[in-house]
């Protein structure tokens, strides 16, 4: 029915279409869905550049992680903590991709740091701003103890020197794929989560990925908007 020539002409115009639509998926940045509010300028706290010259290797990173749940008092310094929050959610590429993957660049994840003991931080509940790699502060006052309680009584909690919450917003990534959607954002947390576990192991600092929590007790202790729900909370101190 066609010629050679035909045939090879489709064939062309068909791979010509399908890889346009699959650079349409991959570089669609369409931020709509993730579009942030401007931080509060009289509640931004500037951190120390993350980067890092004594790193361990990645194999000895992954080979010594382990979940630590005893701490000593003492406090976290505010660069270990720009690297935590770096490796868990720090902006790294283009397009402002970020440290930990993320299903068609939705990123659902906001984390939070509940600070007890942080070098030249108030204790207080922060929130990590990646644009701009900032702080913003959200409420004021210690929250280890209540934690603790909403963690079901888990006493490392109330031991760390600080708190990590990672919180999702199911839409941003849900409103893209529907239902399947919530299985992206639980895949995605397990990989912030991972790489805070690393990066701590990196530091000499202990951390364990908490999932153990009454979610309404923690969403309203943080005063969480509603759109956003906690998934892990992950004490974090000295050894
Ligand atoms: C989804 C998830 C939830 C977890 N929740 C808790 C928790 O609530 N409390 C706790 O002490 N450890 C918790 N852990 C840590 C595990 O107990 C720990 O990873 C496991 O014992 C393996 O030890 P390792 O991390 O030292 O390799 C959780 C881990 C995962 C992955």
């Amino acid at each position: 029915m066609f010629n050679r020539s035909t045939f090879v002409l489709i064939t062309a115009a068909i791979i010509v279409v399908i890889g346009g639509l699959w650079l349409l998926e991959v570089n669609n940045n369409d931020n709509s869905m993730t579009e942030q509010p401007e931080p509060n300028q009289q509640k931004i706290i500037e951190l120390p550049d993350p980067s890092s010259e004594d790193p361990i290797s990645l194999e000895e990173a992954i080979a010594e992680r382990r979940s630590i749940r005893n701490y000593r008092e003492g406090e976290i310094s505010r660069s270990e903590l720009s690297r935590l929050l770096w490796a868990a959610q720090g902006i790294t590429g283009e397009g402002d991709k970020r440290a930990a993957p993320s299903a068609g660049a939705t990123y659902p994840l906001e984390l939070y740091i509940a600070a007890e003991g942080v070098e030249g931080l108030e204790p207080g509940l922060y929130r990590y701003r990646p644009e701009g790699h900032l702080l913003e502060m959200v409420l004021s006052g210690s929250l280890s103890n209540e934690l603790q309680d909403a963690a079901l009584g888990q006493t490392f909690v109330g031991q760390g020197s600080l708190n990590l919450i990672i919180a999702a917003d199911y839409q941003r990534t849900t409103g893209r794929y529907d239902e399947r959607g919530e299985r992206y954002v639980h895949m995605e947390v397990g990989h912030a989560g991972q790489n805070i576990y690393l990066q701590a192991e990196n530091l000499g600092l202990g951390t364990v990925a908490v999932g153990a929590f009454d979610d309404s007790r923690v969403k309203e202790l943080l005063d969480l908007p509603d759109d956003q729900d906690p998934l892990y909370i992950m004490p974090v101190g000295r050894r």
